[in-house]
């Protein structure tokens, strides 16, 4: 960064945010394989907290790499930038209010720790959404698993690149056990024991 760049002090804090939107803000980071479950976790919990009018939004790995990211390809040295790029985006979220649901493979623990860096403790939740490699290949959404297994495209997450497990994540859950509301429970009792959202102030827009 230049020398001459200096930090302007915004007056509208984000703690000034989290009281009129009647809750705080955090960075859900959903990791895990492709096919695992990440991008439908995180929009079945985004249209429960919406419901209860929670400001939120999805950071998703395949829409993001239409835009902001749509320079970079799958070489480690890419998929650290994505990283870096997208933790940016999620910081700057929570700081506008935003409850952000990153959902991104994020193989690399570095590049995950790096993005919990940039936060204050208790900003990050890492959610490991767990599936084992046969079930996601079985499920193979978009036929992606079986264009890698063809050598059709090389450095695939799972079989030809490496995908490194998340050692303590806040939450882990198991998308091959429990379905869609199972798993979307399991976060919101977190976020609600963790105080990040009151259901009880909650309820501004329950019939949107
Ligand atoms: S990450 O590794 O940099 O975190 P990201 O989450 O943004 O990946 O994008 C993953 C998505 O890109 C996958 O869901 C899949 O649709 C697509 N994709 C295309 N090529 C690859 C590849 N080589 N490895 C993994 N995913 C790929």
């Amino acid at each position: 960064m230049d020398k001459n760049v200096v930090w302007h002090q915004p007056t509208v804090t984000r703690d000034r945010r989290a009281k009129n939107n009647g809750h705080k803000s955090v960075i859900l980071w959903f990791t895990g394989l492709s096919g695992a479950g990440k991008s439908t976790i995180a929009h079945a919990l985004e249209e429960s907290l919406h419901k209860v009018g929670a400001n939120t939004y999805v950071l998703d790995g395949d829409n993001v790499r239409h835009g902001l990211c749509g320079d970079l390809g799958f070489s480690d040295t890419d998929r650290n930038e994505n990283i870096r790029r997208v933790g940016e985006v999620s910081k700057l979220f929570i700081d506008a209010g935003v409850i952000a649901l990153s959902a991104f493979i994020s193989p690399f623990r570095a590049d995950r720790q790096r993005a919990r860096d940039l936060v204050d403790e208790g900003d990050f939740i890492e959610i490991h959404v767990k599936c084992p490699l046969e079930v996601c290949e079985t499920r193979d959404p978009k036929g992606l698993y079986k264009k890698a297994r063809a050598g059709l495209i090389k450095g695939y997450t799972g079989i030809s690149s490496p995908y490194e497990e998340p050692e303590k994540p806040e939450i882990v859950i198991d998308t091959s056990e429990k379905n869609i509301d199972q798993c979307v429970e399991i976060i919101i009792e977190y976020l609600t024991r963790k105080q990040i959202i009151v259901p009880a102030t909650l309820d501004r827009s329950a019939s949107c």
